[in-house]
């Protein structure tokens, strides 16, 4: 029985797979405050040029720049593994892969969309970057790419996040980056929410308001999205189309494949290659999306057009949202504290293609842990809620006697994120 995919180059994509050509219906675009589509032109005073088009395009394939291939060949392609000793443990006729996003050195999928976003940047002549993150992965994995093309990089990571990891960061301002807690009293946006509460936790809402705040005001650095977006989409579709290659290369394909979702681009990113695949003609999966319940956006959330950003500076969105106002509790998984969801991730959910579930914060602790034991890998909080629903679809398959093949993303590592394992 083989374990483990072999890593050969061919593996890495020279092109990043677009699903929308081939859905049966698109979500309608965001619009800005009169009701009306927003145009290019409006988007061209937060982003580069290339991550417009990569927003916009219809093309089914999209050439990797040759420096942002370059850049993917340090850690790309990404194992794939066969999960044996959980599917030991368990006892369970199910066999269990887990495509590994945490092996590169910020520790996430995150470095997928942060290298063609600071190589956007860089080619059209911009000095830096300014943006938001959760838990740090996101500003971590940007604060490494912006070191590579050799941009400045300011981040507003979420008060609660950056209260529970510290040290990331440290990480960033090694890589040369610098870190508010948001709100911070920096922009307009965190000063009011800092009056309404001294010691609020902030949401990735806020955050946002704060990053858009200073680009548009500023005008000296763009903007760059951890997830959410068409173009992040595109960007993390490399994760499922090395997941095609290696699970032909052991001889199987799955029924079932299983990511967490805050904005939604891990799952996208091993989802989307595999649903193009079934709607040209392959083989049903059945594609599960796992939130936490404390933010239960696509359980609980209404499909309806909604700001991007706590403050209503974004354009509106047509995505499953608990309102832009909504402050989630802090848990851990800060990746997971996000009001919104990404267009294309809602769409799939309305059009009956990806089941969504949701999870409490002491049932995937636990799983990870366990998770932890068994294989040996430590997940991040985030990471830690797909192998929940992993653990459950390997059981329901021992009770009814079925031979899954599940697959799952397992986003990152959870080495900056040990308190939260510690404190539980
Ligand atoms: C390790 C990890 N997994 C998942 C997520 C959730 O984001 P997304 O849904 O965009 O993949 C994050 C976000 O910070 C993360 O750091």
């Amino acid at each position: 029985m083989r374990r483990f995919s072999s890593r050969s180059s061919s593996f890495l994509p020279e092109e990043y797979t677009n699903l929308k050509p081939f859905l049966p219906s698109l979500p309608p675009p965001p619009i800005g405050p009169d009701g009306t589509p927003v145009s290019p032109d409006v988007l061209a005073a937060l982003f580069p040029s290339g991550m417009i088009q990569h927003e916009i395009t219809m093309d089914a394939r999209v050439p990797i720049p040759k420096e942002v291939r370059d850049a993917y060949k340090v850690y790309r392609p990404s194992p794939l593994v066969r999960a044996v000793e959980l599917e030991r443990v368990l006892n369970t006729p199910a066999h269990i892969y887990y495509k590994y996003e945490g092996t590169n050195p910020a520790g996430s999928h995150k470095s997928n969309t942060a290298l063609p976003q600071a190589f956007f940047a860089a080619k059209d002549g911009l000095t830096g970057i300014t943006t938001e993150t959760g838990a740090g992965q996101w500003g971590s994995a940007l604060a490494q790419a912006c070191n590579r093309f050799g941009l400045d990089l300011e981040v507003f990571m979420v008060r609660a996040s950056f209260l529970q990891k510290p040290l990331r960061q440290t990480f960033i301002n090694m890589h040369g980056g610098s870190v508010h807690p948001s709100p911070s009293d920096r922009t307009e946006s965190g000063r009011s929410f800092l009056k309404q509460d001294p010691n609020h936790p902030g949401s990735l809402g806020i955050a946002i308001s704060e990053a858009v705040e200073v680009v548009l005001k500023e005008k000296k650095s763009c903007y760059s999205l951890g997830s959410v977006s068409d173009a992040v989409c595109l960007h993390q579709s490399i994760i499922g189309q090395e997941s095609i290659k290696q699970m032909e290369e052991m001889g199987e394909y799955p029924t079932h494949i299983i990511a967490c979702v805050g904005g939604g681009s891990n799952f996208a990113g091993i989802a989307f290659p595999f649903i193009e695949k079934m709607l040209t003609g392959g083989a049903k999966i059945d594609f599960t999306a796992v939130e936490p319940t404390v933010c239960p956006t696509l359980t609980e959330g209404k499909l309806k057009y909604d700001f991007g950003d706590a403050s209503g500076l974004t354009p509106k969105y047509m995505m499953y949202s608990l309102g832009a106002g909504f402050v989630p509790p802090p848990i851990h998984a800060g990746g997971l504290r996000y009001h919104g969801m990404a267009p294309l991730v809602s769409h799939l959910v309305k059009l009956g293609l990806v089941n969504p579930i949701a999870f409490k914060q002491n049932k995937i602790l636990a799983a990870g842990k366990e998770f932890t034991r068994i294989e040996g890998i430590l997940p991040a909080p985030e990471s830690a809620h797909a192998i929940a629903a992993v653990i459950d679809s390997a059981l329901e398959a021992k009770e009814k006697g079925e031979n899954r093949v599940i697959l799952f993303n397992l986003s990152g590592h959870g080495f900056l994120d040990l308190a939260a394992y510690e404190n539980d």
